[in-house]
């Protein structure tokens, strides 16, 4: 993805997505600058998974389109938008358990390398994957556990591991699916500040249920309530919202 001076690097125009009788994301529409630090927040079951998935290609809208960097990819597969810039994490990890935490990077280096490469000589011979994985480690403070098996890091090295993976193939939007969910305080703390410290050129769409880290860290906010946008704006504009303030203070909320 490289888009033009102007472009949103990413737009959703009248996106939904039913299941069955649910609308799960409805008539959403959205826009994502470059380098945006972006919140999508909302109540449980609010469809902000879903609206992810959407974005990253893992299920199809049932209408509306898909826009990066200007392109419509509406129609592209998940592994097609990576190649594009996309990037994502899971609300539930998903690592190789078994492999080291290197070779997980690794891996995620060489699945999202355009060049080809063998399978028969060791990821690790390939000097720049090599070397890309190091510096992710260390950015994710990661390199004192380098050579444990995933599964038997501590879960906080886990969430950290998952954004590390996302970025390894130098994405240009990366979607954050709640990366501080079921951390301890100073895990939560080390997180906010690997977050912070992200490449600026990265835009970076963030679903988090913490209202003060959400507030934080994005410039802007977009709320949703039962699929629908209830508010999106800059985080004045959002946090000074009469509907969000009922929905958040426990009031109902007319849809
Ligand atoms: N694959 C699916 N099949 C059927 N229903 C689904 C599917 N995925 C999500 N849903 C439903 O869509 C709605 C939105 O779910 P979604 O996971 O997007 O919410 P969420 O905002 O991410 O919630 P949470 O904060 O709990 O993670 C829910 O009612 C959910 O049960
Ligand atoms: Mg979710």
């Amino acid at each position: 993805m490289s888009g033009s001076p102007g472009t949103p690097c990413l737009q959703l125009e009248r996106v939904s997505r039913h299941f069955g009788g649910l609308k799960a994301v409805d008539d959403v529409t959205l826009t994502v600058e470059p380098g945006a630090r972006h919140a999508v927040i909302g109540p449980n079951g609010a469809g902000k998974t879903t609206l992810f998935n959407i974005i990253s290609g893992e299920f199809p809208p049932s209408s509306g389109a898909i826009t990066l960097d200007g392109r419509n990819v509406t129609k592209l597969k998940p592994h097609q938008r990576a190649a594009l810039g996309v990037a994502r994490t899971f609300q539930i990890t998903r690592l190789f358990p078994e492999l080291s935490v290197i070779d997980n990077v690794l891996l995620a280096c060489a699945a999202l390398d355009r060049r080809k490469f063998t399978m028969f000589r060791p990821l690790s011979s390939h000097g720049d994957f090599m070397e890309r994985a190091g510096r992710l480690l260390d950015q994710f403070e990661l390199s004192n556990v380098r050579d444990e098996r995933a599964r038997h890091i501590s879960y906080g090295a886990q969430r950290r591991l998952d954004v590390a993976l996302a970025l390894a193939g130098h994405p240009r939007l990366l979607l954050l699916d709640e990366p501080m969910a079921g951390l301890s305080t100073p895990e939560r703390v080390a997180m906010r500040g690997l977050l912070e410290q992200l490449d600026p050129s990265i835009a970076v769409l963030l679903i988090e249920h913490d209202m003060d880290v959400a507030f934080s860290f994005a410039a802007r906010v977009t709320v949703l309530h039962q699929g629908k946008v209830l508010a999106d704006g800059s985080r004045d504009e959002v946090s000074a919202n009469e509907l969000v303030q009922q929905a958040y203070l426990g009031g109902s909320v007319n849809s």
